[in-house]
């Protein structure tokens, strides 16, 4: 049986954690399947449970700055600029990893990815149980991620001893990554956090991956986010079936349709599943839209690789 618990008992939460059962905590961007970094059995059990393939590495939060450097090395000045500015916050920055980090939780990676989430539950949390929390979304792998409680039970209903009701997660999708393993930065994963917004904290100019060059971040390539049905994005309205499933950020004359927005996208492609929509129209200008977190987790969730 899952237990369903609220900020009113998180001592609680926490001794669950402490004894190596992963927990689903809110956290402001999706819900995280969460477990202590240095307990290897529960870290594995989040692989398992997941059905995560074991080269995608997860992501550390911690709780403060000091906790960040208890597990990375060699951190560069500009970590501490982009802490100060944008944590606690959506924002996860790939550091050189420290010894004592389970090979496990990095994938084999010589490094760790870390953030100070903003949502008081999670540092709650972090802080009760006195160590990072290692927690990708708390989500079937492949699945959209979860925004509120009702999407990880959907997935882990029965299948978890506990799950943290912290209601609807504010920002939607998840956190923009940023690799500080090089002089100049790369930006793994985009988000809410923008590339403008990085490049004016730093003052210098950061780059995308290179798709010629080996994947940076392994989550990247797999298929992520994705409901059953067929997701067509389109820029001008075609003519559409009666019923049809449509997002768009403006009213569309005579055609019922869902807001398109970053908040609410993977609530909307599960209620599609729910739905058992088999098309799902995205009306949106892909050239505007470009390069944000909203159209990069659209495009991936079309795409059927
Ligand atoms: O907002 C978020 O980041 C959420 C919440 C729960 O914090 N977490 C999340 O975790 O999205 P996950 O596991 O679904 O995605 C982690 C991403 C993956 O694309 C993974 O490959 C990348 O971060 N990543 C993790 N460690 C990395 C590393 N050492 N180097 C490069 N990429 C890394
Ligand atoms: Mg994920």
């Amino acid at each position: 049986m899952t237990r369903v618990f609220s900020d009113q008992n998180l001592d609680e939460v926490a001794s669950v954690l402490a004894s190596g059962e992963p927990v689903a905590i809110p956290t402001e961007t999706v819900y995280g399947l969460a477990a202590p970094i240095f307990n290897e059995v529960a870290v594995q059990k989040i692989f398992s449970l997941k059905g995560r393939p074991s080269d995608n590495p997860l992501i550390a939060h911690v709780s403060s700055i000091s906790m960040a450097e208890s597990i990375a090395q060699e951190i560069p000045e500009s970590f501490y600029l982009l802490a100060k500015r944008f944590w606690p916050g959506p924002l996860t920055l790939v550091l050189p990893r420290k010894e004592c980090v389970p090979k496990l939780v990095s994938a084999g990676q010589g490094s760790i990815a870390i953030r100070m989430p903003a949502h008081p539950i999670a540092l709650n949390l972090i802080e009760q149980v006195g160590e990072p929390l290692v927690a990708p979304s708390a989500n079937i792998s492949g699945r959209p991620s979860p925004t509120c409680l009702a999407h990880v039970l959907e997935d882990f209903e029965g299948k978890l001893s506990a799950v943290v009701d912290g209601g609807v997660c504010q920002i939607g999708i998840e956190s923009t990554v940023l690799s500080l393993l090089s002089d100049v930065p790369v930006l793994l994963r985009p988000g809410s956090i923008t590339k403008q917004q990085l490049e004016e904290a730093l003052g210098l100019e950061i780059l995308l991956p290179q798709s010629s060059e080996p994947v940076h971040s392994p989550g990247m390539k797999y298929r992520h986010y994705a409901p059953n049905g067929a997701i067509n994005i389109v820029d001008s309205v075609p003519s559409l079936p009666a019923g049809a499933f449509v997002l768009s950020r403006d009213p569309i004359d005579g055609i019922q349709h869902r807001a398109l927005n970053a908040k609410e996208l993977f609530a909307h492609l599960r209620e599609a599943d729910i739905l058992g929509a088999e098309e799902i129209w995205v009306l949106t200008d892909p050239i505007t839209m470009a390069s944000t977190g909203l159209m990069n987790r659209l495009l991936k969730a079309a795409s059927k690789v």
